[in-house]
């Protein structure tokens, strides 16, 4: 299948790229590089043997993002162009219903006009709010009590193509709701190498590990959990990029949702221990302050993916740990 990826020059885009090209798929990448780099192409290139077509193209761009269509006869598209930041979207929350809602609506537009019709889109758990059960599963009413701007633009682009089906019996949408992805192929060529501060646990552990920040800052531990610390269902991304390839070779027409998690919760601090014992050195930390709008806990009930698509996950967090140093150590060479 031909398959355009957006964002496929990000973290998790660049991983189903891979994933991709070793299934067998031919595969171009849009991104306008905000949150990437170019030389991933070349990374892609160095672990599949093939350096996919590349787009410096903006979605919000209309025109332009045309003119990639027009060059191409996609079958599918991968959509993980977005910004991802919880904490800046309350501080800038046009920027991102523009960048991420508009963004969406332009691919939406380009793949009616050109008659492309089946879409793997990449959400987040974020969408189910506050649930009274810690298990997430898919039949979960969405979209409330969403903690921020972020969260609600994927319930939003989750509802907008839902519309998009229903007009057309034709269209096939796999909505893949994401836990917390973490880790990064085992050649340690491609992983998360975000813009600016990062955002998220792995990325600030890697950052203490490499003496960037002398300390990681865990962030409350009063909360109900076992250890007080939060906690969460953290997903190797190879796993998670496996999901992707799987969903859409078995695409039909229609809308499916899937959660894509281990099923398993891990707390902040048995994350730090467990990196320290995978890395051999002690990682240091202190507690401080709850982060606002942090849940206590939430972890994906996997078993519909596992039922309808046959994909679950192989890997570990202590695989993730492991090859996240890996990747520290090819960065720095
Ligand atoms: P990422 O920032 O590494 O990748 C996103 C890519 O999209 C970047 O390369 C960025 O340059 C590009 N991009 C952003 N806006 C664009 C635009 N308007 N036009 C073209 N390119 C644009 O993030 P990621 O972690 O790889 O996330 C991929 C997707 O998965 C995002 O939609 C994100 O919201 C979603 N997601 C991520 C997580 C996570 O924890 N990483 C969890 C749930 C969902
Ligand atoms: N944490 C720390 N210290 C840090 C960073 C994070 O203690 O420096 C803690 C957080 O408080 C949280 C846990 O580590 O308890 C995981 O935090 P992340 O930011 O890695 O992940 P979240 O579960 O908070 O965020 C995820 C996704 C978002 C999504 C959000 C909302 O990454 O896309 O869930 O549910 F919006």
């Amino acid at each position: 299948m031909k398959i355009l990826i957006t964002g496929g020059t990000g973290y998790i885009g660049s991983h189903a790229a891979v994933e991709l090209i070793t299934a067998g798929h031919e595969v171009e990448i849009l991104d306008n590089l905000c949150n990437s780099k170019r030389d991933v192409l070349g990374k892609i290139e160095e672990i599949t043997g093939v350096e996919p077509k590349f787009y410096d193209v903006d979605l919000r761009d209309a025109e332009a993002l045309e003119r990639v269509f027009e060059e191409s006869d996609f079958e599918a598209v991968m959509h993980f162009a977005g910004l991802k930041a919880v904490g800046e979207s309350v501080e800038k929350p046009l920027e991102y219903y523009e960048n991420n809602v508009g963004g969406t609506i332009n691919l939406l537009e380009c793949m009616e006009a050109y008659a492309v019709k089946k879409l793997v889109f990449s959400s987040s758990a974020t969408v189910y709010g506050v649930q009274e059960s810690p298990e997430y599963t898919e039949e979960m009413v969405t979209g409330l009590k969403i903690s921020s701007p972020y969260g609600r633009t994927k319930a939003m682009i989750e509802e907008i193509i839902q519309d998009v089906a229903q007009s057309d019996p034709e269209f096939e949408a796999t909505i893949l709701r994401y836990f917390n992805p973490i880790g990064n192929h085992s050649s340690g060529l491609i992983g998360e190498d975000p813009n600016g501060t990062p955002n998220n646990l792995m990325p600030f552990i890697t950052k203490v590990a490499t003496g960037e920040i002398p300390v990681l800052a865990v962030f409350g531990n009063d909360f109900a959990t076992s250890d007080g610390t939060c906690i969460r269902d953290y997903i190797h991304v190879v796993d998670l990029a496996k999901g992707h390839v799987i969903a859409m070779e078995q695409s039909t027409p229609g809308v499916k949702i899937y959660n894509l998690g281990s099923g398993k919760g891990t707390s902040v601090m048995e994350m730090v221990k467990l990196f320290s014992r995978v890395s051999g050195k002690n990682l240091p930390y202190k507690v401080v302050e709850r982060r606002a709008g942090d849940l206590a806990e939430f972890y994906a009930n996997p078993s519909k993916a596992e039922r309808e698509l046959g994909w679950k996950v192989e890997l570990t967090v202590e695989d993730a740990m492991r090859d996240t140093l890996k990747y520290l150590q090819e960065n720095e060479q």
